[in-house]
């Protein structure tokens, strides 16, 4: 028997059409995009290490070889890590969660339960990190309320292995083969 192809009209209705509160309606869709989970990083002017947890860190270019990443234009955090010119972006893994979980939720001590390494060019990396790649800032260019931070990278390492997290319905959750 030929099976039926379920269309849109047979899953639960939609988040929001037409938006009543566009802005929500903005977030609650874009909620339900998966993306990736990656830190930051970098050294203030005490050298004390410094990080945001970013969505949006992403693969630009093969050939040069580029990574970016969007920023809030209200991040306090940013304008520290973008003195030196350069920034650290590290893929969190799993086993992160719990010291992650931290991070997000305290302004202060916000590493404690996130051991860290430093990168050749003396970036804090964390240890547990599925993938790091310390990077040259290469250009910024403003796009609405975010900026979008190009980075060449200088060195990079990953663990083929290894299980990320990532964002999805305002929820960590781990990557798993679907076969
Ligand atoms: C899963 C997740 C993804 C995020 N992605 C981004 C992002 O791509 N860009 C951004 O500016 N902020 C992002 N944020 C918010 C920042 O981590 C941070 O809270 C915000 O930039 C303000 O921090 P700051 O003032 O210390 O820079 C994300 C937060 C979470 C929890």
């Amino acid at each position: 028997m030929e099976q039926q192809a379920q269309t849109i009209a047979d899953s639960p209705p939609p988040i929001a059409e037409p938006p009543i509160n566009p802005a929500q309606a903005f977030r609650e869709v874009m909620g339900c995009l998966p993306t990736a989970v990656a830190l930051v990083t970098g050294l203030d002017d005490g050298d004390n290490p410094v990080g945001i947890v970013v969505g949006s860190l992403t693969s630009i270019s093969l050939e040069p070889a580029l990574v970016g990443f969007f920023i809030g234009t209200g991040s306090n955090t940013w304008p520290q890590i973008e003195r030196s010119g350069r920034f650290a972006a590290s893929v969190v893994a799993s086993s992160m969660a719990q010291g992650l979980a931290h991070f997000v939720a305290n302004r202060d001590d916000r590493f404690a339960q996130i051991p860290l390494d430093t990168s050749p060019g003396g970036l804090p990396i964390p240890r547990e990190a599925a993938a790091w790649i310390e990077c040259a800032v290469e250009g910024t260019h403003r796009i609405g309320d975010h900026d979008l931070i190009v980075g060449r990278p200088l060195a990079l390492a990953g663990r083929a292995d290894s299980i990320p997290l990532v964002f999805h319905s305002r929820q960590f959750k781990i990557v798993s083969a679907a076969g």
